[in-house]
């Protein structure tokens, strides 16, 4: 399977360093062997037409931070599917952490955008993971089951092809996170995939399961190196360049996968 390496920029970068930013990491990246992975960024709205037009940007999918459901009408402060798909963007991300636990969106909220995005052709990346609570309650699994079965209800067999998943355990991600062990994230991304073939079949076994939160280049070679790791969604870590040139090249060195 194809590997992924990504990063969401958050509420951080103005349009300019976000062009700095993009059109070096484009020449940074190229001499890494890019038929085996792909690369996605996921920058601010108001940087969006700016990049997606630029000629010095390659081989770097763009994507969204969050979409409203509806192509138009009364809903002030959204971003429509419709408005998105006039900038030429590949991908939008659903239910990332800080949209589900600091602006309260729920499990169906994300499910009417998935459902939006993957209508209006975009390649769709559902964010999961448990709180911090959750797991020391024993219940992560369940949780992040729940979080597929309702984030991707109605999802169509022709659409599965453009689901991606980020495992993102909220107590990892951010400053005061702390990064999942290798041994935890590939227990968890297992019962993803497992519950993902329960949704959807073969085809779900195919959906790419990225890892995120608190990804450095410290761990990203055990955490890459899992076999149910399909790549890494990083943040902090990410938002140099030449870092995350690194870091890929890190997580990619040797290429030995390590068996569950
Ligand atoms: P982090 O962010 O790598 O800075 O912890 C991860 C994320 O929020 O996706």
């Amino acid at each position: 399977m194809k590997k992924y390496f990504g990063s969401n920029l958050k509420m951080y970068k103005t349009v300019a360093e976000t062009v700095d930013y993009l059109e070096e990491l484009s020449s940074q990246m190229a001499d890494l062997p890019r038929d085996e992975f792909e690369i996605f960024i996921i920058p601010s709205y108001t940087s969006m037409d700016r990049v997606s037009h630029d000629e010095n940007i390659r081989d770097i999918l763009l994507g969204a931070q969050n979409m409203c459901w509806e192509a138009e009408g009364p809903f002030t402060g959204e971003i429509s599917p419709k408005m998105l798909k006039e900038l030429n963007l590949d991908m939008v991300m659903i239910g990332h952490s800080e949209r589900r636990h600091v602006f309260g969106e729920s499990d169906e909220e994300e499910n009417r955008k998935v459902l939006a995005g993957l209508a209006w052709g975009f390649t769709v990346l559902l964010c999961i993971g448990e709180t911090a609570e959750e797991k020391a309650a024993g219940q992560s699994k369940e949780v992040l089951c729940r979080q597929l079965r309702e984030g991707f209800k109605g999802v169509q067999p022709e659409q599965i092809g453009k689901i991606w998943v980020a495992y993102e355990p909220v107590w990892s991600i951010g400053e005061s996170g702390t990064p999942a062990s290798p041994e935890y994230a590939e227990e968890m991304h297992k019962e993803i995939k497992t519950c993902l073939f329960e949704l959807f079949g073969e085809a779900g076994a195919a959906i790419p399961t990225l890892y995120g939160g608190s990804v450095n280049p410290g761990n990203a070679k055990a955490l890459f190196a899992r076999p149910s790791v399909d790549g890494l969604f990083v943040g902090r870590s990410a938002w140099q360049a030449k870092a995350f040139r690194e870091l890929v090249r890190i997580a990619l060195s040797d290429g030995e996968r390590v068996d569950s």
